[in-house]
């Protein structure tokens, strides 16, 4: 662009009145500028946030609706309402989860074509009225999903007859999901736990004096420091500092907020996955190991009292030997914590490999028991 600026430039070839200088000396100061412009925009990137991420995102969007909706080979889940607010779309499965041919979605203009609809339990109002109203296409499949224990779940009568499949912690479930997994290790190695500042830690932000987790915590602490955090004790922690102060502490109290079968939550598989030896409290130490090796954590149960376990603890902080014994797993496997929407990656999952009809008549017997 700048040589439109050039010619005229050029063309002044002899010394004329102070006009003319003054007008060249502009038309010069513009070449430069022009210049300097034109090589800025030629070796500078622009970083990514200036692009609008709207646009490409839903060009992107638009792709996949187009094979959604041509492609019959394409599944489609549709979230009737977000989990807890998170937002995931489109292509998430087959580009984070390598879970091909699924086609997730919040825009309910694709009710009638849906092959499931995806409600999360505690997003479902009590009266029902946040429910599709639209006659359900006799191929589609509703999916109940929950993650919460019965104790933290609310029983809502009508919705004993409504679902096909149940989505959750619980292995019966028709889709199991748990909180996380242990998955084998890249490499076999020795792990090498980070370094510790702090023996046992506790982040909490549910506080209630019925809780069994308080009661046994109120008597642990007289025997052995506890270093506590999170809104329960009016030290929130962000999400960087909560991984950080957790991977710090030599034990963690992964205390599950209520006792159910197969209920064991992120509380576990967090520390796990930082280095941290989580001491349990939950469920039976049986049904832990149906889902962590039995080297990998200390249960509550393994003692008569609270101080047994505490003096445990201090005997496992004075002998390091002992304590790597807790990570000697981590020779062969690696916690990983499951995401909601690689958990609707199952749901979609699961609906293309069986599709036989299938009713859920007794949805509140089944939970709530
Ligand atoms: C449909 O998808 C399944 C699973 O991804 C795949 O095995 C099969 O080859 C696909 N069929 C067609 C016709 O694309
Ligand atoms: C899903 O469950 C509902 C309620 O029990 C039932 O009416 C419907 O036929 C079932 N649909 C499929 C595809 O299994």
């Amino acid at each position: 662009m700048f040589f439109l600026v050039l010619v005229p430039f050029l063309g002044q070839s002899k010394p004329s009145g102070s006009f003319h200088k003054i007008l060249r000396l502009v038309l010069f100061s513009v070449f430069i500028l022009e210049l300097f412009m034109t090589i800025f925009l030629m070796y500078y990137k622009p970083p990514t946030t200036w692009l609008n991420h709207r646009s490409s995102d839903s060009t992107k969007n638009i792709q996949n609706v187009y094979t959604a909706t041509n492609d019959k080979n394409m599944t489609i889940v549709l979230i009737w309402l977000w989990p807890f607010g998170t937002k995931y779309e489109a292509n998430v499965c087959s580009s984070i989860f390598n879970i091909e041919g699924c086609f997730i979605t919040a825009d309910r203009n694709f009710y009638s074509k849906s092959d499931g609809v995806v409600i999360h339990h505690r997003e479902i109002a009590g009266d029902l009225s946040n429910l599709p109203k639209s006659q359900r296409p006799p191929f589609q499949k509703w999916i109940w999903m929950n993650f919460e224990s019965p104790s933290n779940s609310e029983q809502i009568p009508g919705i004993n007859n409504l679902f096909n499949l149940t989505l959750g912690y619980r292995r019966d479930s028709d889709i199991h999901v748990a909180y996380g997994s242990i998955v084998a290790a890249d490499t076999v190695e020795d792990f090498v736990p980070p370094s510790k500042n702090k023996l046992v830690c506790w982040i909490v932000s549910n506080w209630s004096p019925d809780f069994t987790r308080s009661k046994y915590y109120d008597e642990l602490k007289n025997h052995i420091k506890i270093q506590t955090y999170g809104r329960a004790f009016q030290k929130s922690l962000s999400k960087n500092d909560y991984l950080n102060t957790m991977s710090s502490c030599k034990f963690y109290l992964s205390f599950e907020n209520s006792v159910h079968k197969d209920y064991i939550t992120e509380k576990l598989y967090i520390p796990l996955s930082v280095g941290t030896v989580p001491v349990v409290l939950g469920t039976t130490r049986e049904n832990y190991e149906n889902f962590v090796p039995r080297d990998a954590f200390i249960h509550v149960d393994d003692f008569k009292s609270p101080k047994e376990l505490a003096d445990y603890l201090l005997l496992l902080d004075k002998n390091q030997e002992l304590y790597l014994e807790y990570f000697r797993w981590r020779r062969h496997f690696r916690a990983s914590i499951n995401s909601v929407a690689e958990n609707t990656c199952k749901a979609c999952n699961y609906l293309r490999w069986k599709n036989e009809y299938r009713a859920f008549k007794n949805l509140n017997k089944w939970f709530w028991g």
